[in-house]
């Protein structure tokens, strides 16, 4: 029979190391649930939900959840949510057409504690000039943009280095 002592030890180092986990939230916003079918000339072939698969199965020692709207309320009430807990490590967040609009978007990021990294899959500034304009990026602690779907594994990479 296990000594109660091993099992002791055991759930405390589990816990320790659920503790330890880290929980990255991605966030899309409108339009974005049509990846795959959407304009796959500039948005490629693959829908978020298979991406977000290989996400999962690469980063199997992070907690990824994954969250789109194509309400900017939807948006702004996610990120009030989860932008003071203490075990979110960042967002990652593709506001879509919202990010060139959005002055309230902008508000929520700067209100919370939560970093958020902004993402796009295309390169934003090399298309039209209302494009060019982000009212996130001020606010975000790093832009990615331009890679493609990839995108979104570097910008959970950015929040696993240093
Ligand atoms: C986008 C770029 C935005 O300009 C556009 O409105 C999108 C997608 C991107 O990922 O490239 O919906 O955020």
């Amino acid at each position: 029979m296990k000594s109660p002592y091993i099992k002791f030890f055991r759930i405390m180092s589990i816990e320790k190391q659920c503790f330890k986990m880290k929980y990255i939230l991605i966030i899309n916003g409108p339009n974005l649930n049509l990846l795959g079918k959407r304009e796959p000339e500039v948005y490629g072939s693959q829908t978020f939900e298979d991406y977000f698969q290989i996400l999962c199965d690469k980063y199997t020692t992070l907690k990824l959840e994954y969250f789109q709207s194509n309400h900017e309320g939807a948006l702004l009430d996610k990120i009030h949510a989860v932008g003071f807990a203490p075990d979110c490590t960042g967002i990652v967040l593709n506001a879509g057409a919202y990010t060139h609009t959005s002055v309230a978007l902008r508000d929520a990021i700067a209100g919370v504690k939560t970093p958020v990294v902004e993402v796009h899959i295309s390169n934003v500034h090399k298309r039209e000039e209302f494009r060019h304009h982000s009212y996130v990026s001020p606010v975000a602690a790093g832009v990615i943009f331009g890679f493609g779907i990839k995108g979104y594994d570097l910008a959970i990479e950015s929040f696993l280095i240093g």
